[in-house]
């Protein structure tokens, strides 16, 4: 599943940003958009799809829902409690349209695709739904709804990769942008929402995606992050040059863009990371030295209920091979506790394999049923709620304690750090992150460097999610 570049753009419970481009030129346009965006990266990303789309139909971007004639809140599914959010900030927004009764309000994303005309028809919390694969006919969804019609379109595509529209980069930093470059998931893991939101899996053009990022260095910006539910099976057929592109060759072909374009990409799966992709993640130094490989259990017998396909020893083994080609990789990690029929002896192997593992950081959850996948049709969800929290609560100390031991090993160490803004504390201090995707905070003191440089600075102390040092 997916992850992310940064520990905030990558949490799955994430409140919802508003995001407009901090330059748009409002007055161009006749109308004006608000978007909201929830869960995971590939919803950031879809909404900057979203704002090019919608430029085109004459609507510009407002961090002000107050005054937006269209509200479009992208949302997840991934868990019950991601819904809830949701339903809840839908709520709130619907009394802006107290105020203003031409405003629209619309739904995309996982929910929209999930609960279909629901939203608009039996509760009327909507006067838009469209799903993933549906963007392109906003405008005329949109031109619909204004003369009081329903607007639904949650067709899936086997095909739609939006590879042709130059996404319009919303709330950005300038430094880090995402690029997608796969939609859908084949999986089928079985407590997984996410083959039926976002339907089959389907590569991009791998040319649109090269020149995408050829654009982004062009610009300025410094980092990459290439985004799939599962990017190892990424896979195109040229068919001009009759040649096949494959993850790691695209890696290879977005590393040569530029040797000061760092590259990253989330999510990878175990079953499929390949050798090749190690071998070119340790040949081009701009290729970041991490990799978000969620392992999700350490029960060889859970992992087979969950439809992972692959057994506790062949993780370990993936986990060896990593270290082995690259050394000093950054290791990240999704985890579910509580699965269903999960056992105590089963949680503690869990445990076990994290520390076997050494995860940096995790993204940790407790098991949350979804209508329609393959558990909530096949097994009973059966671990009671405070099993599951307090399973969930030994794994989350855990990983804290992991995390903290990961950084005093980088103690000493000197690090190649993007400085990607102020810290959050102190103006004084520069925030920036390491190949390993860790965030180093260090004094600006006198040295003549700004946001989007490259630093050298040596760790001198750290806290659980911090890096501490100085520039040397
Ligand atoms: N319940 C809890 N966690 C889930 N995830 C996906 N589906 C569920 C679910 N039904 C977690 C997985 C995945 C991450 C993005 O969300 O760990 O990797
Ligand atoms: Fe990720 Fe599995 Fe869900 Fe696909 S089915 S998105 S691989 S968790």
């Amino acid at each position: 599943m997916l992850d992310l570049i940064s520990q905030k753009k990558h949490d799955e419970n994430r409140q919802g940003e508003a995001f407009a481009p901090e330059a748009v030129d409002v007055q161009q346009f006749s109308k004006k958009f608000y978007i909201e965006s929830y869960g995971c990266a590939m919803n950031f990303s879809d909404s900057e799809v979203v704002a090019s789309i919608l430029h085109e139909g004459g609507f510009g971007a407002t961090r002000n829902f107050e005054e937006a004639d269209l509200i479009l809140v992208n949302t997840c599914s991934i868990r019950e409690k991601a819904e809830q959010t949701v339903r809840q900030r839908l709520t709130e927004l619907r009394k802006a349209k107290q105020r203003n009764p031409g405003t629209l309000i619309g739904v995309l994303g996982c929910m929209a695709e999930r609960l279909k005309g629901k939203l608009l028809e039996e509760e009327k919390l909507v006067d838009l739904v469209v799903g993933p694969d549906a963007y392109r006919t906003l405008p005329g969804l949109i031109a619909e709804a204004e003369t009081g019609q329903k607007a639904v379109n949650v067709l899936l595509s086997r095909e739609e990769t939006y590879a042709d529209i130059a996404p319009v980069r919303l709330n950005t930093d300038g430094i880090a942008a995402f690029v997608s470059i796969m939609r859908g998931c084949n999986n089928m893991c079985s407590f997984c929402v996410v083959p039926f939101t976002r339907g089959r899996e389907r590569s991009r053009d791998a040319a649109s995606i090269v020149n995408e990022c050829r654009q982004l260095s062009d610009n300025g910006y410094k980092e990459v992050t290439l985004l799939g539910q599962n990017v190892d099976s990424y896979y195109w057929v040229d068919e001009k040059n009759d040649t096949i592109v494959t993850f790691a060759q695209l890696l290879e072909m977005v590393a040569l863009i530029n040797p000061d374009l760092r590259v990253r990409f989330s999510t990878s799966h175990p079953k499929d990371i390949t050798d090749d992709v190690l071998h070119t993640i340790a040949k081009y130094e701009n290729i970041c030295n991490y990799i978000h490989l969620p392992v999700q259990s350490g029960s060889t017998r859970v992992l087979q209920l969950m439809n992972r396909t692959y057994t506790r020893e062949w993780y370990i083994a993936k986990v060896d091979r990593i270290r082995s080609i690259i050394p000093d990789c950054g290791i990240s990690s999704d985890i579910i506790a509580g699965f269903c029929t999960e056992t105590e002896e089963e949680h503690q192997e869990t445990m076990s394999l994290m520390e076997y593992s050494q995860y940096d950081m995790s993204y940790m959850f407790f098991y949350s049923e979804r209508p329609g996948t393959l558990a909530a049709r096949r097994y009973e969800d059966d671990i009671p709620e405070e099993v599951k929290k307090r399973r969930l609560d030994e794994i989350v100390k855990l990983q804290n304690r992991l995390s903290h031991e990961s950084n005093q090993r980088d103690m000493g160490k000197t690090f190649k750090v993007l400085i990607d803004g102020d810290s959050k504390k102190s103006a004084n201090d520069w925030k920036g992150r390491t190949s390993q995707n860790k965030t180093i905070v260090f004094p600006k003191g006198s040295h003549d460097v700004n946001k989007g440089d490259y630093v050298m600075v040596k760790v001198t102390d750290c806290t659980v999610a911090t890096l501490l040092g100085e520039i040397v």
